[in-house]
């Protein structure tokens, strides 16, 4: 596990953005994994601008998202398809129709599941699954409990996590209690895996992802399995790690020899 810890949150995300693009710009047939939420919003915004200045085009990219709500079609303000097209699809040269989001109209909730797995096999699987944190530890939708070999599925939301969501949504809407993710062992397919987690109140998770026992009960600690996942945090998300100045001197190590 990679850890890399920068001074302020605009210099996390630039980071991932970079990590993002380079990964991008390396592989002729990229396939993207995308989170929704607050911590990735200036990522995406470096995205933007590298696309903008004409460093890096998505037009062969493919993107999978990690999670939908149930019960919101996808024109709906509140569902993670617009929450995609307005913080980063409507601003980039993407092939919208290369875009997957878990999505289930009709109730058949297993056939929606088995088909969003089958569509990630046919592209050749995730190269590169972009994370944020959950404060309860959940990676996508996967719940504290969730087991560490699932597939996508419907999970139901915890209290936690519904009053955290809470401030994406106005009085008057309806605030879905269950939705479609990848699960954990989904996630762990994908060759490459960057978590995000920015500001205090993500610090105890982030400790408990890269310090903590394996356990279901912190979703995150499963990459501690993983192979190639780095982890970028802003030093208040990374305050309470116990190796803090560990990760930064192997950082500072591996700039100066290269390695
Ligand atoms: C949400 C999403 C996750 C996201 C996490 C953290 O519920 N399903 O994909 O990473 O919780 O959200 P935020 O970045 O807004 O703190």
């Amino acid at each position: 596990m990679r850890v890399v810890i920068l001074p302020t949150e605009l210099e996390a995300s630039n980071f991932a953005g970079q990590f993002i693009a380079d990964y991008i710009n390396d592989n002729n047939n990229p396939v993207i994994g995308l989170a929704t939420g607050g911590s990735v919003l200036l990522t995406y915004d470096a995205l933007i601008s590298s696309h903008k200045e004409g460093k890096l085009s998505f037009s062969k990219t493919v993107t999978f998202n990690l999670d939908e709500y149930i019960g919101l079609e996808p024109n709906h303000n509140q569902s993670y398809r617009q929450y995609m097209k307005k913080k980063l699809f409507d601003h980039i040269d993407i092939d919208q129709n290369k875009t997957f989001i878990p999505e289930c109209f009709d109730n058949n909730f297993d056939l929606a599941c088995s088909h969003y797995e089958n569509e990630i096999k046919k592209h050749g699987g995730i190269g590169l699954q972009l994370l944020g944190i959950g404060s309860n530890g959940h990676i996508g939708f996967n719940e504290p409990t969730s087991s560490l070999q699932s597939r996508t599925r419907v999970k139901t939301l915890t209290k936690n996590t519904l009053s955290k969501n809470a401030r994406f949504f106005e009085s008057h809407e309806n605030q879905p209690s269950l939705a479609i993710t990848m699960g954990i062992g989904t996630i762990m397919e994908a060759k490459n895996i960057l978590l995000l987690g920015l500001g205090k109140h993500k610090s105890k998770a982030v400790a408990d992802v890269i310090e903590g026992p394996l356990s279901a009960y912190c979703p995150g600690s499963v990459l501690q399995n993983h192979q190639n996942a780095t982890i970028v945090l802003d030093q208040h998300a990374a305050s309470d790690l116990k190796l803090y100045d560990y990760y930064i001197q192997t950082e500072k190590m591996k700039s100066k020899y290269n390695c």
